[in-house]
């Protein structure tokens, strides 16, 4: 963009405009250029034209974090030329950049001939940027806060769940000592295989809340990853009145962490007969492939994702209308789809129920 035309310079009367066009210097920066550092004193406001500039903190002695970013139309380093104080952030470019950079002495003889009103529009403007960054850092905030505060909790469940879930286990494998028909067997690995469930479940809940969840990939039959997730619900899904559908070819095979994959389908399923309400309905799951990737819609004839959150959904702690629900279901399916660089989208209405669509790489 132009210079005369960037936001900050409309701030001002034409011969203002004109003055501080004349002593802005324009420059074109390459990726990775330091454009200030942290705790440096500030000479120059600086306005963006082309390209992005980023914030970041340095953590750690040599670690740094992106706490923002300028992009054209933007302005920084204005606190600085203000109050004097140092920078509270090193800025650097992002790929390229061009900036307008104004001394601070051009700027300030400005600032005193100008009028008030252009100065309050100024500020206010200011204020308003400050709030937005404050509102982004509190939510920040209360977000860490939660996730210190689940993992700490899921830390003292899964302690706790340990012992319990090791007399089901040996109570199923005694079972299947005492009646070693077909059927008592298969039940019982039922009861093994949910019993871990539940504590792979917490451990997986342990990890996203630590921001971790490493992946076992290996090659998975996604027809075989179907039956298992049939197999598992076939209580809970005949108990809720559900009706599962599954059209899946039987020689897909993808690379990919199978256990994660059940929590995607787990998380979804909940959702779906969570929605239902105890009235029944149908879930139907279908899988297919091209060259490259896999493709997996989930669909139901629920009453649809209330629209209110459509923006927000895979979002942690974005929960609607259930009484115990934390909002972590689809950010996890969300976690566990981005590791597997795929990706997920839905679209849902009252009338029509929520279909998801997963897509997923094959190799
Ligand atoms: N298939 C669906 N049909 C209708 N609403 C849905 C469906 N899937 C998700 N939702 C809505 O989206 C919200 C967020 O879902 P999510 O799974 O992330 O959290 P949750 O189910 O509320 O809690 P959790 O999964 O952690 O127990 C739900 O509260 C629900 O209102
Ligand atoms: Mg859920």
């Amino acid at each position: 963009m132009e210079l005369k035309s960037h936001r900050f310079i409309s701030f001002f009367e034409p011969e203002q405009a004109a003055q501080l066009s004349r002593v802005a210097i324009v420059e074109q920066l390459p990726d990775r250029t330091v454009i200030f550092e942290e705790g440096e004193r500030p000479d120059f406001l600086y306005l963006v034209l082309a390209g992005k500039v980023e914030f970041r903190k340095c953590q750690n002695g040599n670690q740094y974090k992106t706490v923002a970013e300028a992009l054209p139309d933007d302005f920084f380093g204005e606190f600085g030329i203000l109050d004097g104080q140092p920078r509270s952030a090193q800025a650097i470019v992002c790929k390229q950049a061009t900036l307008a950079k104004i001394p601070r002495i051009g700027l300030i003889d400005v600032l005193e001939k100008t009028q008030s009103t252009v100065v309050l529009n100024l500020f206010s403007y200011i204020v308003q940027r400050l709030r937005t960054t404050t509102e982004e850092y509190v939510k920040e905030l209360v977000y860490k806060d939660r996730m210190v505060l689940l993992g700490e909790t899921i830390n003292t469940i899964i302690h706790d769940l340990k012992s319990p879930l090791s007399a089901i286990n040996l109570a199923s494998s005694l079972i299947k000592e005492i009646h070693p028909d077909k059927e008592t067997i298969e039940w019982s690995n039922i009861i093994r295989a949910q019993a871990q469930q539940m504590l792979s479940m917490a451990q997986e809940l342990l990890e996203f809340s630590q921001g971790q969840g490493e992946l076992h990939k290996n090659p998975v039959n996604l027809a075989e990853v179907l039956q298992t997730f049939e197999k598992l619900n076939q209580i809970y899904f005949q108990q809720a009145g559900v009706e599962l559908f599954i059209n899946c070819p039987d020689d897909i095979v993808i690379d990919a962490d199978k256990d994660k994959l059940l929590r995607v389908l787990q998380n979804l399923a909940n959702n779906s007969v969570e929605a239902f309400k105890n009235r029944g309905g149908r879930i139907e799951v279908m899988v297919w492939s091209d060259s490259k990737i896999a493709h997996i819609k989930f669909y139901d004839n629920g009453p649809g994702i209330p629209e209110k959150i459509h923006d927000r959904l895979f979002e942690s702690f974005v929960t609607y209308g259930k009484a115990t629900g934390t909002g972590l279901g689809t950010a996890i399916i969300k976690s566990i789809i981005d590791a597997h660089k795929g990706s997920i989208s839905f679209s849902s209405s009252k009338d029509e129920g929520t279909t998801f669509n997963i897509q997923i790489p094959i190799g």
